[in-house]
Formats: structure tokens, sequence, C-alpha cells
């Protein structure tokens, strides 16, 4: 595996194999990789002739500067788990090396109504960082296929959103939630829960997937309502958002024959540990 540091580097790698034909399948990260991560290298590894992943610590998503500080950064692990999954590139550049000129680059993505709403909402300006790290991951990478995971539902439609209305040629590929065998849904930031907060976490699935058994015999604010009740009464817990929305537009769904897919969208503090996570309802 090579690891690239400078966008000189990766432009040249991917011009070189485009140049001979072969498919590139690109997953961006934040490195601190877990299985979540390494199901989509899988992925990737099965669907193209050449895998890059990259590891970069985005600033410009970062609303909350704590939260950029204590972000995991192991970048030897990481390179190692990427060399077992046969990966072509670990693209690891410096901030200077991305942003040049500052991360204030002066141009504002049209991401419209989905990156309004929930984390939109919830953590201003992080959209707008998102877009502008992964619209410069695929020019660079000149991709075939990108593959994210759906633990990040709203970023997915975010991101389809921005390779539109920038007319970037490439394929997003969502991939499932990955889980730990207590239901936690995989996230780098598990790492900074207590053992005691650790214990109490999987509540939040479980209390999402107990709701989709009577999901078709209540009213969907009855749902929302209980959601909610249920994951505050866990210890530690305290729900930030919770929002039953249409899949594809991200609007609320009051009724359930106003959609064909439908989600619900959570975020919850653990203690200070910010835990997203989400539900299939109907698709
Ligand atoms: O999902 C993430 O880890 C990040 O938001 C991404 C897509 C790598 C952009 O920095």
């Amino acid at each position: 595996m090579k690891v690239l540091r400078t966008v000189k580097e990766l432009t040249e790698f991917s011009r070189e194999l485009r140049a001979q034909g072969k498919t590139i399948g690109l997953v961006p990260t934040m490195g601190a990789l877990h299985s979540g991560h390494l199901s989509l290298v899988k992925r990737a590894r099965g669907e193209n002739d050449a895998v890059v992943v990259s590891v970069f610590v985005n600033p410009t998503q970062f609303n909350n500067p704590d939260d950029l500080s204590t972000y995991p950064r192991t970048e030897r692990a990481d390179a190692s788990l990427l060399e077992g999954e046969q990966v072509d590139v670990m693209f690891a550049p410096s901030v200077q090396e991305i942003y040049p000129s500052g991360g204030d680059e002066g141009h504002t993505f049209n991401l419209g109504y989905v990156a309004e709403v929930m984390e939109g909402a919830m953590r201003p300006g992080h959209f707008q960082g998102v877009a502008q790290i992964v619209s410069k991951l695929l020019r660079l990478t000149v991709p075939h296929r990108a593959y994210f995971g759906e633990k990040d539902f709203q970023q997915i439609a975010v991101i389809r959103r921005m390779v539109l209305t920038e007319n970037i040629d490439v394929e997003i590929v969502s991939c499932p939630i990955m889980r730990e065998a207590d239901g936690l849904a995989l996230s780098s930031r598990n790492v900074r829960l207590t053992a005691e907060q650790r214990k109490v976490a999987p509540g939040i699935h479980k209390v999402l997937a107990e709701s989709v058994a009577d999901f078709n015999s209540k009213p969907i604010q009855e749902t929302c309502d209980w959601v909610v009740k249920q994951i505050n009464a866990l210890p530690f817990c305290k729900v930030e958002y919770f929002s039953i929305v249409d899949g594809v537009t991200l609007k609320p769904v009051t009724a359930r024959e106003d959609a064909s897919h439908i989600v619900g969208c959570i975020t919850v503090y653990c203690g200070d540990v910010r835990l997203i996570d989400n539900i299939c309802y109907r698709k």
C-alpha cells in the first residue's frame, strides 16, 4: 500500500490508473478506523480495480473546537488495518496541503433542504465543510464510485445533492450500518464513552428497533414521543432530536401514506459523547 501525502501524488496516481482503463473506488474517512469503515473498504475492494482510502480529520466540518481537538487520531493503526484489506493508496494529507489558503475558500455549496434540518440545524456549517472536503477528494481522486456508511444517513443525502449540483460524475454507494454485537452503531466516538456509558448506549438501538414493531399501528407522533421518552429514561442519555423523515427528501413524515421510504434519525448525548443512529421504518 502506498501512503500518499500530497495532492500531486494522488492526482498522478489516479491519472495513471484511468489511462490504463482501471476503475477506482474511494472511501473517504477521518481515520480512527473500525470495522464499519472496513466494511466500506471491503465493498470497494470487491467492486473496483483500485481502492483509495482518505484519512483526513477535516477541520472545516467541526463546528465545535473541542470535538475537533478530542477527535481520535490513530494513523499508524489505520495504515496497518488498510494494508490488511489490500488497499492501494492511503491518502493522508496535512491540513495545509488540502487548504493552502485556509479553510474559508469563499465557496458556498447549494445543498438545499437536506442540509438544513437535523444535523444541519444542530451543527451550523457542518455540511458545508463536509461538501467542501468530499468535493475536493472526488475531484482529486476522480473515482468511479465513492462509499459512505448509512450511520450518517443525512450526510449521504447531502453528498448526493452536492454531486448533482457540482456536476461530479461518480456513483455514490451507501453501505449498511455496522453494529457491535449488543447493537451499538460503530463509531469512532464510541471510544470516548466511559465503561458505564458504554453499557447503556446499546439501549438507543434497542429502543429504535422496538419502535418498528408498532410503527404501522400508531400515529407517527406517538412513535416519536415514545422513542424520546424511552431513551431519555436511560442513564446518561439525553435525546437532542429524533425525526421521522422521508428517506429521500428528509422532509418530516406525519402520515405513513406520505412516503414509501421512512427513516427515524436520532442524535443522543450519552454523557458528553454525541451519538447518532437511525432506523428504517419502511422501504
Ligand atoms: O463521515 C465522515 O467520516 C466524514 O464526514 C467524511 C465523509 C470522511 C468527510 O470528512
